[in-house]
């Protein structure tokens, strides 16, 4: 039997922005097998971005598959089956008929601007119930729009008075086709991005559907991430397999990079930081409040702050200095100079977001010389992205009241030793590069293995993980308070009501 338990995998789905992955993993919390395909983001007007659910559903039949056939060929059992997903991103079907109210909404769209300017004055009252930002990036907003704005609004409203209106992130979607129909659920950390889920009651707020219009008939059961959701039979060779977990995808990597008090930062485009807590504070401190993940045993709270421009801040260098790969050669330049020089790049093009909350700051370049050359700009711009990671850090100990003890780093832009040793030096702590990519399908894929009875939770798997690498502090702490006070000095003039 042992010899049985241990050729088990889960198949985890990643439903990401630009890709769907579908990633095996073993009972030793280990990647098997990974099966990509891309996806496509239509924008068919100034700041609409759309995805096509049926595009959705394609790549992600087509990597199941995949995935399953390579784990059948080797000899394993599929025991489950794992959503890791894009959160926010909102659609609307006709449970008689399965039909979709158009395409899917995505999280980066900007089209339920006019619904948030007109509940502005009950910002606060959101931000205290449901932890979020009034912000057209939450999924009730888009639902709102669609049955306001829409041309189908005429629809999607004659659909809810007659309660056939299903709405759902993609993990709703995904679980509504997986089970053919039968079962329209969320998890707790979706829910908790949509704002119309109460974070102390951690059940829908009828008082925020209200605000926006949303019937609750609507919207998904919400169950804990770590649970049983259904039965597949969307898929003959995955047919009577169980979906065992459902997680968005930030919150499943938090859930793969360890236990609580862990802060997670995932370098990507942007970054996005995440803390595990056992409670959340009052406060937050300009950070988004929700559930990092649940299980039987119970719900991980987290604060989560969000950084628009990171490996953004080097590309928009590269393009202004005209290098032919503006990522890779901005860090090659950056690489060709000890330090910026004192040059401060605050890449606010697009507003700064946590834990500033500032829509109107602008970019700069500052303290330039005459001696300053483009390494320097370089430099500076690789800089910055540790420093608005070290901004949102340096929140979240004060939302919390206690030392956090590391940094645990994830994402593309983390194989840069260079960048990796300054952000030690700017944190004052150690950061753990980890050795192990795909952490959203794992993180899933953990949750999953906890339900199936393979661990008592995800502490259990990553405790036989691959240990990260540690970067520790060097830089004397006189010279870092210098290098902190001029990046704050730096930011506070970029902000629209200056310093
Ligand atoms: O909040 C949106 C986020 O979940 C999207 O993640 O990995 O698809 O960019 P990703």
């Amino acid at each position: 039997t042992l010899l049985h338990a241990a050729a088990e995998v889960v198949l985890a789905i990643d439903q990401g922005t630009t890709n769907t992955k579908c990633v095996a993993v073993n009972r030793d919390g280990a990647v098997v097998c990974i099966a990509a395909a891309p996806l496509a983001m239509l924008s068919p007007r100034d700041q609409w971005m759309e995805q096509s659910p049926a595009d959705i559903l394609a790549s992600v039949s087509t990597t199941l598959q995949e995935a399953a056939k390579e784990c059948t060929d080797r000899g394993f059992r599929i025991a489950g089956i794992a959503i890791s997903n894009q959160r926010e991103t909102a659609l609307a079907w006709d449970a008689a008929t399965g039909d979709v109210i158009g395409n899917a909404i995505s999280w980066q769209c900007r089209r339920s601007t006019g619904v948030c300017d007109r509940i502005a004055s009950h910002a606060l009252e959101i931000h205290e119930r449901t932890g979020l930002v009034l912000d057209p990036l939450v999924s009730a907003s888009k639902w709102a729009w669609l049955l306001t704005e829409s041309a189908l609004a005429t629809r999607a409203k004659d659909l809810m008075a007659s309660g056939d209106l299903r709405f759902g992130n993609v993990d709703a979607w995904l679980l509504w086709w997986l089970t053919g129909g039968k079962v329209h659920a969320t998890d707790h950390t979706n829910a908790s991005r949509t704002a119309l889920f109460g974070l102390t009651s951690l059940a829908w707020d009828s008082e925020m559907a209200g605000l926006f219009g949303i019937d609750i008939s609507a919207l998904p059961e919400v169950k804990t991430s770590a649970s049983h959701f259904g039965v597949c039979n969307a898929i003959g060779s995955l047919q009577g397999v169980p979906i065992v977990s459902m997680v968005g995808d930030s919150h499943a990597a938090l859930a793969a990079q360890g236990p609580s008090g862990t802060v997670k930062a995932t370098y990507g485009t942007g970054s996005s930081l995440m803390v595990a807590l056992d409670e959340l504070p009052r406060d937050s401190k300009g950070l988004a409040r929700a559930i990092g993940y649940s299980t039987t045993s119970g719900v991980q709270y987290a604060l989560e702050g969000n950084i628009a421009m990171s490996g953004a801040a080097l590309k928009w260098v590269g393009d202004f200095l005209g290098l032919a790969d503006p990522v890779a050669d901005t860090a090659a330049l950056a690489a060709s100079v000890p330090d910026s020089d004192g040059v401060v790049f605050v890449p606010a093009m697009a507003g700064l977001g946590a834990p500033w909350w500032d829509a109107s700051a602008r970019g700069a370049l500052l303290n330039l010389g005459p001696w300053h050359t483009k390494a320097h700009m370089a430099r500076a711009a690789l800089e910055s992205i540790t420093h608005q990671v070290t901004d949102v850090f340096e929140a979240m100990v004060e939302a919390t009241g206690v030392v956090l003890p590391a940094l645990s780093a994830d994402g593309g832009a983390t194989r840069n030793d260079s960048l990796m040793q300054f952000q030690a030096d700017m944190l004052q702590c150690e950061v753990r590069r980890s050795q192990r990519e795909e952490l959203s399908a794992i993180g899933a894929a953990w949750l999953g293995g906890v339900t199936l009875g393979w661990w008592k939770s995800v502490d259990e798997p990553y405790r036989m993980a691959a240990p990260p690498q540690l970067f520790s502090p060097l830089m004397p702490n006189d010279l870092r308070v210098t290098r902190r006070q001029v990046w704050l000095e730096s930011v506070r003039r970029t902000l629209s009501q200056g310093a």
